[in-house]
């Protein structure tokens, strides 16, 4: 059980679970792009953990760069704009593999996705450590899930709670 400001979390996906399923994910990735040379586009700052530990189990060439997603407010009607910082090189006919931590709604994918493709990337695939599929509200093809989840609130090995809690190896849930 851990305590973060008001909340109590207790354990939910333990490290060697985690790592066990990271392999997996890398080993098929390694098969799927053995002949690609894929551009990994970590979203920062929740995937940091699980992009580091996928990176380190694979084998295939590939390169790895980092974005964060904005969010600012628009109009009352259009809601939350989401802006992608950070991406500096060019994707057009890149193979891209975007690394999230979790999946929700999927609003924050969805769009993100859609502002990669108009950049021509030859292909773009999604490897997601966390996905809660009662919560998507957005139609994402998610390729790469580390773990189907139900709908609450999780924190640690890289997600936080109010930007604390991301520092631990395994995930908790909210008691
Ligand atoms: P959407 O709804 O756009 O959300 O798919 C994705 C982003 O929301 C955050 N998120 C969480 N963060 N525990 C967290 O620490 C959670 O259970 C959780 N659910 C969603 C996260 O930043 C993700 O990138
Ligand atoms: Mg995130």
């Amino acid at each position: 059980m851990i305590t973060i400001k008001d909340k109590t979390f207790v354990p939910f996906i333990p490290a060697d679970a985690i790592q066990e399923r990271i392999q997996e994910l890398a080993k098929q990735i390694n098969q799927e792009y053995a002949d690609k040379r894929p551009l990994i586009v970590v979203v920062l700052n929740g995937a940091f953990l699980f992009a580091a530990d996928l990176a380190k189990q694979l084998t295939i060439a590939c390169e790895i760069t980092f974005i964060r997603v904005a969010s600012y407010a628009a109009t009352e009607s259009s809601g939350q704009l989401k802006q992608i910082l950070g991406l500096n090189e060019s994707i057009e006919g890149r193979d891209l593999i975007v690394v999230e931590d979790i999946v929700d709604t999927g609003f924050t994918l969805h769009e993100v996705c859609k502002q990669l493709r108009d950049k021509q990337p030859a292909s773009l695939t999604i490897a997601t450590l966390l996905f809660k599929p009662t919560a998507l509200k957005e139609p994402l093809d998610l390729h790469y899930v580390g773990f189907e989840i139900e709908n609450r609130f999780v924190v640690g090995y890289g997600l936080d709670y109010d930007g604390l809690g991301r520092n631990t190896q395994d995930i908790f849930v909210l008691a």
